[in-house]
C-alpha cells in the first residue's frame, strides 16, 4: 500500500509527549495521514510495510485496554514488532526504579517506548533519561495526546472541516480536573477556535483557562454540537467516599431525558471505559450519536500516523 509522500510532520527520532507541543499544521498533517491509513485499511491493506525491523515496547504502570492495544495494532499494521512489557510481573515488583527500567528497555535495543504512568510529567522525565523516542500514552491528570488526535479525526468525520471546528460548541462533562483526555482534547480543539465549556461540580471542574465553567449540564445541553462525557475517575479522587454520587447523577448524567434536549446533529464522545449508570445511562451508551466505538477505531489510525512519522516509516 502506498501512502502519499508528504513533508515531514514530526521529526524522525522525536518523542511524542504533548498536544501543547504541536502546531496546527502538525495536527492537521497527522489527522490527514491517519485518514489516509484508514482508507488503506478500509480497502483491505493489513501490512503497510513501513516499520520493518522496528520494535516498540509498552511500559504501562496503569491499566489500559484501548490505548495499549491500539498502539500494538498500529505498530503491527505498519509492519513493526510490538512487545507488551508487563510491569506487574517484572523487576519493578522487586523495587526497580522507573529510570532503571526505562534504561533497561533502551539497552535491550527497542526503537521506542510507549508509556503510561500515574505521575504527571513522567513521560517527559523518561524522555530525559533515554535516547530513544518516548510516546506519552497518558501521564496522570496531564495529557493523553494520541487520544486527542483520534478524537479529532472522529469529530471531523461529523463536523467535516477544520473551518467548521472554529464554530463548534463543545462541552466536556464531569471529572475534568482528573482528566488528561479533557486537557488534551480541549487543547487540540482550542487550536482551531472551537468554543469550549466544562460542566461539573466544583470538585470536578475548577476554573479552567480553556473555556467556560458551567455548574449545571442543563444550562448548556441544548446548545452544544459535541458533548464529551468523561469517566468519573474514582481511583484519582482524594476521597472517593466524599463524592455525592446521587447528586452527580441527577445533575450531570447524560440519560434518556437529557438526550431529548440535545441538538439533532449532536455528536457524543466518551474515551472509555464507561461507568454505565454514573456519567451515562445504558440507553445513551448505545445511542447512534455515541461515537465511542469510532473513537477507538480512529485511535488506531491516529497512532499509525504518529508512529510512522517518529520511526521514519517511508512510503
Ligand atoms: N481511552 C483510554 O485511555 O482507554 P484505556 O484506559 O482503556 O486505554
Amino acid at each position: 500500500m502506498s501512502v502519499s509522500n508528504r513533508p515531514e510532520i514530526l521529526a524522525e527520532g522525536s518523542s511524542f509527549l504533548s498536544i501543547a507541543d504541536l502546531s496546527v499544521e502538525q495536527v492537521l498533517g497527522l489527522v490527514d495521514l491517519g485518514s489516509e491509513f484508514r482508507s488503506g485499511f478500509n480497502a483491505g491493506v493489513r501490512d503497510f510495510e513501513m516499520l520493518g525491523g522496528k520494535t516498540v515496547v509498552s511500559l504501562f504502570y496503569e491499566n489500559s485496554t484501548r490505548t495499549r492495544l491500539s498502539f500494538e495494532r498500529a505498530i503491527r499494521l505498519l509492519g513493526g514488532e510490538f512487545y507488551n512489557f508487563d510491569v506487574s510481573d517484572s523487576s519493578v515488583a522487586k523495587g526497580e526504579s522507573l529510570r532503571d527500567t526505562a534504561m533497561v528497555l533502551e539497552a535491550l535495543g527497542f526503537s521506542a517506548i510507549v508509556m503510561r504512568h500515574p505521575g504527571e510529567g513522567t513521560a517527559n522525565q523518561v524522555n530525559n533519561w533515554v535516547d530513544i523516542p518516548v510516546i506519552n500514552a497518558g501521564d496522570g491528570c496531564h495529557e493523553h495526546p494520541a487520544q486527542a488526535l483520534g478524537d479529532l479525526l472522529t469529530i471531523l468525520d461529523h463536523h467535516n472541516s477544520p473551518e467548521v471546528l472554529g464554530g463548534l460548541k463543545v462541552c466536556f462533562v464531569g471529572d475534568v480536573v482528573h482528566s488528561r483526555v479533557a486537557r488534551s482534547v480541549s487543547l487540540i480543539l482550542s487550536k482551531f477556535g472551537a468554543e469550549i465549556s466544562f460542566a461539573g461540580p466544583p470538585e470536578m471542574v475548577s476554573d479552567n483557562p480553556y473555556g467556560r465553567v458551567m455548574r449545571e449540564l442543563d444550562d448548556v445541553i441544548a446548545d452544544v454540537d459535541v458533548l464529551y462525557l468523561l469517566r468519573v475517575q474514582r481511583e484519582r479522587l482524594d476521597d472517593p467516599g466524599g463524592l455525592d454520587l446521587p447528586s452527580y447523577v441527577r445533575r450531570f448524567q447524560l440519560n434518556y431525558g437529557r438526550r431529548l434536549k440535545l441538538k439533532e446533529n449532536v455528536t457524543i464522545l466518551h474515551p472509555g471505559p464507561m461507568n454505565i449508570g454514573v456519567e451515562v445511562d445504558a440507553y445513551v451508551s448505545r445511542d447512534f450519536a455515541m461515537l465511542a466505538p469510532d473513537q477507538v477505531r480512529n485511535g488506531v489510525f491516529a497512532r499509525m500516523a504518529v508512529m510512522s512519522q517518529i520511526l521514519g516509516g517511508k512510503p
